[in-house]
């Protein structure tokens, strides 16, 4: 095999005796490491003990646990716990730790002037990763990650505030005063509070909405080795605190292969609706390659199957849409699209199914978010599982700085010229 040759198959390597065979998938699969970096499509192996995929199979678990369970059964913060701790919290300890975040949920006034020193356009994910940078710049003498002290306090501190800067980045972004926190509520009707409430007036959480909310945010806890996860244990891996490190997740969040997705499968959505085009017309489009004309919140590099999060969302869908009553032509255009696909041979064969992002859009829609608010609510969900890494990498005994590894595929050395 020529590394980096994509279409190379994948070898099967011998034993010294000649008997023993065994495949790279197989060895990958039993020792959990990239045994060669096959076609340079992945950069280094990982070693984790959080998160479990089984791509074929539609599987995901949080340190063991399925996440359908956690999903139904858990809270937000309870989860968090989960995948920070490695196991689930007693009833005292998550209270406790509730406690603490609730304390710590105010931003520094100063903050404000920060606000508003950005563009009204901002989008709301440059202001959630630039103000979590920010945070830093406060909390500077108290997030040494060589202090266990500091480590416990700055993952308060993120998990307090992250979600009050992801509702100003919201309320700035229509143009409506910030609201303080209402610490005697929970984390999720806190949050949906800060979003959707306005001054001086009773804000009634709707606890079909919030169930679903907190839902969503546990389905997005963590992803194994992801984008934004590999870019938080990079930066932690430099000594950065998790002020930075956060930060830049968020920043590799963004991109609309990652969590921008959500954003685009409902952009796609109304395209397809504003065009009075058929689902099997536009679904055609999308086999024959027209237009480079792509079927968003389809297909996902590890799984090969249902993606077990996606099920569980488009439950919560349908629960949200029914409380609210919300008619939306999307779901329906999104549901037609979905059968349509899971029923053609060109996606059965390349076993393309709906992933996380397909129906999340329409539930934040219903919910009353604005679409680009649609991946901040994806990094309020992924935070705890950044942290949980971040930490992970940073209490490994053999850490060391991260350093992917280079194929070098430029010119060879030439002549200077001059
Ligand atoms: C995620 O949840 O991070 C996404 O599904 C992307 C991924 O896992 O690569």
């Amino acid at each position: 095999v020529t590394v980096g040759d994509r279409t190379a198959e994948l070898p099967v390597l011998h034993g010294t005796d000649g008997a023993s065979a065994i495949d790279i998938a197989t060895l990958t699969k039993q020792t959990g490491h990239t045994t060669i970096d096959y076609g340079f499509v992945n950069t280094a192996a990982t070693k984790s003990a959080i998160t479990y995929i089984d791509g074929d199979e539609g599987i995901l678990r949080y340190r063991g646990y399925p996440i359908e369970q956690l999903a139904k059964a858990s809270s937000y913060l309870e989860v968090a716990w989960l995948l920070i701790y490695g196991e689930l919290p007693t009833a005292d300890e998550l209270d406790a730790w509730d406690h603490r975040i609730r304390r710590h949920t105010l931003l520094h006034e100063d903050l404000k002037r920060f606000f508003s020193a950005l563009p009204p356009t901002a989008h709301p994910m440059s202001v959630l990763s630039s103000a979590t940078a920010a945070l830093s710049t406060y909390y500077e003498h108290e997030s040494d990650p060589d202090n266990p002290d500091h480590v416990e306090l700055t993952t308060v501190r993120l998990l307090a505030k992250l979600p009050v800067i992801a509702a100003y980045a919201h309320k700035k972004s229509i143009g409506q005063a910030f609201l303080y926190p209402d610490n005697s509520l929970s984390f999720v009707d806190n949050f949906l509070r800060l979003n959707f409430g306005v001054m001086s007036e009773q804000y009634e959480i709707n606890p079909v909405v919030s169930q679903a909310l907190e839902r969503l945010l546990i389905l997005h806890e963590d992803h194994e080795q992801n984008a934004s996860t590999s870019t938080v244990r990079l930066v932690g891996s430099t000594g950065a605190n998790q002020f930075s490190s956060v930060s830049a997740g968020i920043n590799a969040l963004y991109g609309p292969l990652h969590g921008g997705a959500n954003e685009a499968v409902l952009d796609m959505l109304a395209r397809i609706r504003d065009s009075g085009e058929s689902v099997q017309r536009f679904v055609e489009r999308v086999k024959n390659k027209e237009d480079g004309v792509k079927l968003m919140g389809f297909g996902h590099r590890v799984y090969k199957n249902y993606d077990p999060r996606a099920k569980l969302v488009k439950e919560s869908a349908d629960a949200v849409l029914a409380e609210l009553g919300v008619h939306d032509p999307l779901l329906d255009l999104a549901k037609e699209l979905e059968e349509i696909a899971l029923n053609d041979e060109y996606f059965q064969q390349r076993r393309l199914y709906p992933n996380v992002d397909f129906y999340t859009g329409v539930i934040y829609k219903a919910m009353g978010f604005p679409t680009r608010m649609f991946t901040v609510l994806f990094a309020i969900g992924r935070l705890p599982g950044w942290l949980a890494h971040w930490r992970e990498m940073q209490y490994d005994p053999q850490k060391k700085i991260g350093r992917p590894q280079q194929l070098y595929v430029g010119s060879p050395e030439r002549d200077y010229p001059r």
